[in-house]
């Protein structure tokens, strides 16, 4: 059965008390929207749409590099959850399936909840997804016997026997496309609020015969972001279980609380990450390899068998091959490393290709910015460049070359060849001595005028 989701995400979030549109904000180093729409994706959709409103080129921009084949549909007044929905709809005219309704600003709902929900839908037309609440506060009461659905009730129309159901809604919702469109279309604006309220289809479908469902999930995944401290807290949940779920994957995490993760970090199945390592979007470690205290990681790949840190920083294109060690206060950029490479200390690697087996001596720094453009320097295969090298790109070092320690390298090394790129060093028999004395008696005669 092919499937589509509709995101609503036009809301402005008031209550978050910024510029930025509410689902724009970050937990997990990704805007909240990437977090509904990696769920959206968890149903391998046909089709996905997002509806914006509130600061609409910023949200668009934002789907769009989630995924380029999104739609996104303008709701220029937010008339309601309905109206939001009947925005869309349109999108769907020629679509056969079934249609998802998710929040832009609800980032943890499972893929297995929304599998659920698919499955439910055999049994009927509309599938809610409800949750038993603590404190039902203001959501929408589900009128339900077992997992058959009355209807939905809004808090600020629900009588005070309805205000005591605690079974909630969550929002998101499941029907087939072309019945939801429908439905939707014959929501009106007759209640408390004023608004076109999604939740009036549950009544509107059994009133056409149809049957109407609830699926139930964890209170934990429907967890809205109205507030900053919500999205602290937000933040703390996603933390929390994305290291649980690393851990059940078989990765090894020291001291669990202190390392942070993004949506989507990667990590395989007998890798070790010690205490206090942070990573960035887009990074990728596989099985195996160890990633030691407080090393902070985006944007990089890293193979089997690489060790990283203590205290590294891998900036984005980053790629380490097999077995490559990576020590403390190492700085690695838009370079590539290849099997064996070792970069034990206190050097920047940026914008370069280091070829198999070559040793990087500690204080090493390619110096690839010329203030205006960026140069890429490479490095041959089984290279020795000794300590404090300053290779001053664009340079190329031969396979099996060596650099003196100190050298500026400012000319091409062919392979094989020892380039020094220092002054000669002199000797000077006793001089320090007689140094020394003169300024002992500089500083004596001081005194004692
Ligand atoms: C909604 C449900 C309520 C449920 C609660 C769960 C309705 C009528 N009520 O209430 O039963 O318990 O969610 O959190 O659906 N949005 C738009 N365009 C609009 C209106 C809303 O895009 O015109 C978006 C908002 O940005 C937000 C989401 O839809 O992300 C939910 O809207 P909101 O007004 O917060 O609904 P609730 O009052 O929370
Ligand atoms: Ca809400």
């Amino acid at each position: 059965m092919a499937v589509a989701a509709i995101v609503l995400a036009a809301g402005q979030g008031t209550r978050m008390n910024s510029d930025l549109p509410k689902v724009l904000h970050h937990i997990g180093a990704a805007p909240l929207l990437h977090h509904a729409l990696s769920a959206a994706q968890s149903l391998d959709p046909d089709r996905m749409i997002v509806v914006t409103g509130h600061g609409a080129d910023a949200v668009t921009k934002s789907a769009l590099a989630f995924d380029d084949r999104i739609t996104v549909v303008i709701q220029s007044e937010q008339l309601g959850t309905a109206h939001a929905v009947a925005t869309a709809t349109p999108q769907l005219a020629d679509f056969t399936g079934d249609a998802f309704v998710l929040y832009g600003d609800t980032p943890f709902i499972r893929a297995e909840t929304l599998a659920a929900m698919q499955k439910a839908r055999a049994k009927h037309a509309v599938v809610v997804l409800g949750f038993h609440a603590a404190d039902p506060g203001r959501y929408g009461r589900l009128i339900a016997t077992d997992d058959t659905l009355q209807s939905i009730v809004e808090f600020k129309d629900a009588t005070p026997e309805q205000r005591a159901i605690t079974l909630c809604n969550s929002g998101v919702i499941c029907a087939d496309a072309t019945t939801l469109a429908s439905l939707v279309a014959d929501v009106t604006n007759d209640n408390a609020s004023g608004e076109y309220y999604l939740t009036d289809i549950v009544a509107l479908a059994r009133a056409r015969g149809l049957a109407a469902g609830v699926v139930l999930c964890d209170e934990s995944e429907t967890l809205g972001i109205n507030t900053r401290a919500e999205l602290a807290a937000a933040e703390a949940t996603f933390q929390s279980r994305t290291r649980f779920e690393a851990m059940e994957n078989g990765v090894t995490l020291t001291a669990p609380d202190t390392v942070f993760f993004a949506l989507g970090t990667h990590i395989g199945r007998d890798a070790t990450i010690g205490p206090n390592v942070i990573f960035g979007p887009g990074v990728t470690v596989e099985s195996g390899a160890e990633i030691k205290a407080f090393c902070h990681l985006e944007g990089c790949h890293i193979s089997r068998g690489a060790t990283v840190g203590p205290f590294a920083r891998l900036r984005p294109g980053a790629e380490l091959a097999e077995d490559v060690h990576v020590g403390n206060f190492v700085e690695i950029k838009n370079a590539i490393l290849d099997e064996g490479v070792k970069i034990g200390h206190l050097t920047y690697i940026g914008d370069a290709d280091v070829g198999e087996h070559t040793n990087i001596g500690a204080g090493t720094v390619t110096c690839n910015y010329d203030g205006v453009m960026k140069h890429r320097t490479t490095i041959g295969k089984r290279a020795f460049i000794g300590s404090d090298t300053m290779l001053v790109a664009p340079v190329t070092i031969g396979d099996d070359a060596m650099t003196g320690s100190g050298s500026v390298v400012t000319e091409d090394v062919p392979p094989g060849a020892l380039a020094l790129g220092r002054a000669k060093q002199i000797n000077k028999p006793g001089l320090a001595i007689r140094i020394l004395e003169r300024l002992r008696a500089i500083k004596a005669a001081k005194k004692g005028s």
